[in-house]
């Protein structure tokens, strides 16, 4: 130890007196500042994630928080930094995050693990596809039949005689929301009808108030409706058409078609991203996953088949041994929006 001298008592500094000082034989209380390089160019673990944390910064605070077989929660796990790490020293692991690209490439990143035989169960907690404004917007005007009307600068049209205001999707409805229809409302004495407010989440304080202003009003009455309370889902699961022929002990696994409504959906809104590549339907396919002896539980990785390059597509056919001649074999198909579809013979 730098600076230290040693006697049978262990290592020792002598302060301005002459008294000697001993060293703590676990060491110096960590910091709470971590000293830990950015992730280079070339490391191993780059995922090419923009905010992506080095695995050692993670890895030390598991490791001095956790033991093994511990839960590590990770609500915001961009490239999968947490995930991979709990999973390498031996923690269990909970992962999440709102945008799907972090999805598909944390998942990615889990399967390239050598131990990741288990597989990993992938959850959509919600049937949401759209996170913007607008893509909501567009969603509550064909779900709900709403009439827009484009001379209107302030409502967005209307709905069962009533005028509709879509407030912000992305936030809940704020009473400042309320007063701007009122104020709008001020400046229209003739206006009679009612208002249906669409929102992303309310608080039952302005709901509360609402209805009972409602109780009051002879006209202009306002109707909040949280689109996510009411269960608005756009979703349609992508469909996939695959054959299965067996030859012994090997199955030949041949995927014929695959349809993904989200995705054809995307194309329709942004047609320069999809253009070149939606002749083929392979184009629309990530990676495809073969468990040859699948329980219906988790589903384990036995064949992969996960193109190197971004433009490369996925082969589609793929020939297996089968570990017994009644083993099921079932099929993973992840999409580039990361919707996975599971086929089982
Ligand atoms: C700073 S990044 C995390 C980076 C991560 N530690 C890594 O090493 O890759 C934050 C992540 O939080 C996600 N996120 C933001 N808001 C979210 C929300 N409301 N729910 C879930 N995920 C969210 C983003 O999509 C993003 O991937």
């Amino acid at each position: 130890m730098k600076g230290y001298k040693e006697d049978e008592n262990g290592y020792y500094t002598l302060d301005s007196s002459g008294k000697k000082w001993y060293a703590h034989p676990k060491g110096q209380l960590p910091s709470d500042l971590f000293e830990i390089g950015i992730i280079s160019r070339s490391a191993k673990e780059r995922e090419k994630f923009p905010t992506q944390k080095p695995e050692a910064l993670i890895e030390r605070i598991i490791r001095a928080s956790t033991d093994k077989d511990s839960i590590v929660l990770d609500c915001f796990v961009g490239s999968g930094t947490t995930a991979a790490v709990a999973e390498k020293l031996g923690r269990r692991w909970i992962a999440a995050d709102i945008n799907k690209g972090a999805i598909q490439t944390s998942i990615k990143r889990l399967q390239k693990l050598p131990d990741m035989q288990h597989g990993i169960a992938h959850y959509r907690v919600n049937n949401y596809d759209a996170n913007t404004h607008l893509e909501r917007r567009d969603i509550v005007i064909k779900k709900y039949g709403v009439q827009t009307d484009r001379q209107e600068a302030f409502f967005d049209g209307t709905l069962d005689g009533t005028l509709v205001k879509i407030i912000d999707l992305t936030k809940p409805l704020t009473p400042l929301d309320i007063q701007t229809i009122k104020d709008e409302l001020e400046n229209r004495p003739d206006e009679s009808r009612n208002i249906t407010v669409f929102c992303y989440g309310i608080n039952s304080g302005i709901q509360a108030e609402l209805k009972e202003e409602n109780r009051r009003r002879a006209i202009n009455k306002i109707f909040a409706r949280d689109i996510g309370s009411e269960g608005v889902t756009t979703f349609e699961p992508a469909s996939a058409e695959v054959n299965f022929e067996r030859d012994g002990d090997s199955v030949t696994v041949t995927i014929a078609d695959y349809i993904s409504p989200t995705i054809l959906a995307r194309m329709d809104i942004d047609r320069t991203i999809f253009d070149e590549q939606i002749d083929d339907f392979h184009a629309q396919i990530d990676c495809v996953l073969i468990d040859t002896d699948y329980t219906g539980e988790h589903f384990k990785i036995v064949e992969s088949d996960v193109p190197k390059k971004k433009e490369d597509f996925v082969d589609g056919e793929y020939t297996v041994l089968l570990p017994r001649p009644d083993a099921r074999v079932a099929v993973k198909i992840i999409d580039m929006l990361g919707e996975e579809t599971e086929i089982t013979e």
